[in-house]
This record gives structure tokens, sequence and C-alpha cells, in this order.
């Protein structure tokens, strides 16, 4: 890929939020999780964890904790993005906290990228309640959510999202 499809491959994702009854198959599954280990991560320590919800039950419980959103109830796979805060913080203190959180954040970033690149489809869920979260997973105290990501195969939005100019989010040598 030269970096024009780069560009091309990055201007063709956007947000699914109406998706189809169908699962999403295993190697689809498997790719997107090899990928997310290739992210990058403070120290190697690689401070994040993922649950997987493929059950209709539970994705309903999710997309409740998720002030109702319907796509995390119909998406087939949910990818419950999880700080590790035991893994960054063993090395690196309170600094660790922060850490968890990047590295979480980059791993969920390689997962909906690695879906855009199997022609999945995705929308990443950031509205939730945490607590609600913790208790349909049952994840342990040092593990905090930080992204739910609906995947599946869906119906794109007619046109892409616009972005502003990216001079405004740019400083040259001080703010
Ligand atoms: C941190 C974060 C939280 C988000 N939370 C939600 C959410 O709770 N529900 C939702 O439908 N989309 C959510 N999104 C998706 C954004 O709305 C979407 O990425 C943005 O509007 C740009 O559109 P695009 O992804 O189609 O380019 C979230 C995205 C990010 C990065």
């Amino acid at each position: 890929m030269d970096s024009s499809e780069f560009h091309e491959f990055l201007l063709s994702r956007s947000s699914v939020r109406e998706f189809r009854d169908e699962p999403v198959p295993e190697v689809d599954i498997t790719y997107i999780l090899d990928c997310a280990s290739t992210a990058p991560s403070a120290g190697n320590l690689e401070a994040w964890d993922v649950v997987l919800v493929t059950g209709r039950d539970i994705r309903e419980q999710l997309s409740d904790a998720a002030y109702g959103q319907e796509h995390v109830r119909d998406a087939p796979l949910l990818l419950v993005v999880c700080a590790n805060y035991v893994r960054s913080m063993s090395q690196y203190g309170e600094r660790g906290i922060l850490f968890a959180l990047q590295d979480a954040t980059i791993a969920c970033t390689y997962m909906m990228l690695a879906a855009h690149a199997r022609r999945l489809h995705s929308c990443w869920v950031g509205a939730f309640v945490e607590e609600d979260v913790r208790t349909v997973l049952g994840l342990p105290a040092h593990v905090r959510p930080v992204a739910i990501l609906c995947v599946g195969r869906g119906h794109p939005p007619g046109r892409l999202t616009e972005r502003l100019p990216v001079g405004e989010h740019v400083h040259s040598n001080a703010w």
C-alpha cells in the first residue's frame, strides 16, 4: 500500500450505526485481535484487555449501559476494550494510569482499522455508564472499560463526516 492508498483507506472509513444480524466470522475476529496486538504500548507492557461479546442478552444489557444506543444492541460483535491498570502501574506507578488508557485507546484504534481492512463496519462507543458495564461483564477493579467497539456489516451513512481544517489543530513551535 502506498501513501495515497493509505490515505484513501482512512478516508473510506466512517462510523456505522445500523448493523445486519450476521455473525462476524472467527477468521475476522482473529485478524482484528492479531492486528491489535501489534499496537505500540508504554514500555511494551500492553496494558489493555478486551472482552468479546456476541450474545444478544449481554449486548442488550450493554446497550442499556450505553444509554440505550441501539447499535450496541444490534452489532453482532462488541469489543469492550479495557485499560489494565495493574499491568502498567506495576512499572510506572501513577503515570501508569494514563499509559494504560493510552494503550487501550491505541489498541482500539487498531481494531477499528483492522475491521475496516476486512470490509467490516464499526462504531466506537464511549458514552456509557462505567459501573453498569463493569457489572454486566464482571470486570475486576483494576480494569477500566474505555470503549465499546461495535463491529459487523451494515449500512454506511450516505456521506462521510466532515473535519475541521487540519490547521485548527496545529501549533508551530509553541501554542
Ligand atoms: C472517544 C469516542 C467516543 C465516541 N462515542 C460514541 C458514542 O457513544 N456513540 C456513537 O454512536 N458514536 C461515538 N463515537 C463515534 C464518533 O461520533 C465518530 O467517530 C465521529 O462523529 C466521526 O465520525 P466518523 O467515525 O464516521 O468519521 C465516539 C468516537 C470516539 C473516538
